[in-house]
């Protein structure tokens, strides 16, 4: 499954624009992030003090990534970020407001931490000088936050399973999406959209077994997921037909 994309050339027109469009998306997510974690902070008052010094980590990304992007002299696309993260933001706000603790936490804690990761390992070997040690740093947060939530289904998880795989059901697609609609920018920036689409399933249905699923219902959950990501018409509305096509 693995292609080999050459380093690319940092200077030109084309790398520069899909920069712009990747990096928006990964501030605004990581300023998202920021927010949920605080959020998060309010709804788990016993660890609010670690929840906030998470979300702190995240503000912290995304003033780095703004830096990575400055260094480039490339302007973020925050507006297409904002509307890529829309669908996923309200779901986790859903949750949020029905008390739905393991809903917020499947979102940010495992969907949003593994798409991170898968992210960030794919983007390194072919980051810029500058971009590099800052991206290797963030990487080692993201896992740290992975850790935490894992953790906290874990060990509730027969009671909480039926919640955790409804949520999966619903968050994924929207996952996926968001990762459609910048298929062409990543290919043109070095990275490869199906490694980073297989990585992070590899790496979400580690944590759903790290959780309490057995292998097959992971398997099951992320799988149907992927399918019916494929077939939504919705998709195609917000992403140009050759984005679809890269995947
Ligand atoms: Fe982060
Ligand atoms: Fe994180």
């Amino acid at each position: 499954m693995t292609t080999s994309i050459a380093i690319p050339d940092i200077t030109t027109p084309a790398y520069l624009h899909a920069y712009g469009r990747i990096n928006g998306v990964v501030i605004i997510g990581e300023g998202l992030a920021d927010r949920h974690f605080r959020l998060l902070a309010k709804a788990i008052p016993e660890d609010g003090p670690e929840l906030l010094r998470l979300g702190a980590m995240e503000g912290r990304h995304a003033r780095e990534f703004i830096g990575c992007g400055h260094h480039l002299g490339v302007k973020p696309d925050v507006a297409l970020a904002k509307q890529l993260f829309g669908p996923l933001h309200e779901l986790f706000l859903e949750c949020d407001r029905a008390g739905d603790l393991p809903g917020c936490l499947v979102i940010q804690g495992l969907v949003v931490e593994c798409f991170a990761v898968a992210a960030y390992r794919h983007y390194l070997p072919v980051a810029d000088d500058y971009a590099r040690p800052i991206t290797a740093h963030i990487l080692q947060d993201e896992a740290e936050h992975l850790n935490y939530a894992e953790t906290w289904l874990k060990r509730r998880f027969p009671e909480l399973e039926p919640a955790m795989s409804s949520i999966c059901r619903r968050v994924l697609p929207v996952t996926i999406s968001i990762l459609q609609a910048v298929a062409t920018d990543m290919r043109a920036i070095g990275m490869d959209p199906l490694d980073l689409v297989a990585s992070f399933f590899e790496l979400f249905q580690d944590s759903l077994e790290t959780v309490g699923y057995d292998t097959r219902t992971a398997r099951r959950l992320i799988v149907s997921a992927a399918a019916s990501t494929m077939t939504k018409a919705s998709a195609r509305a917000v992403m140009p037909s050759d984005d679809l096509a890269q995947l």
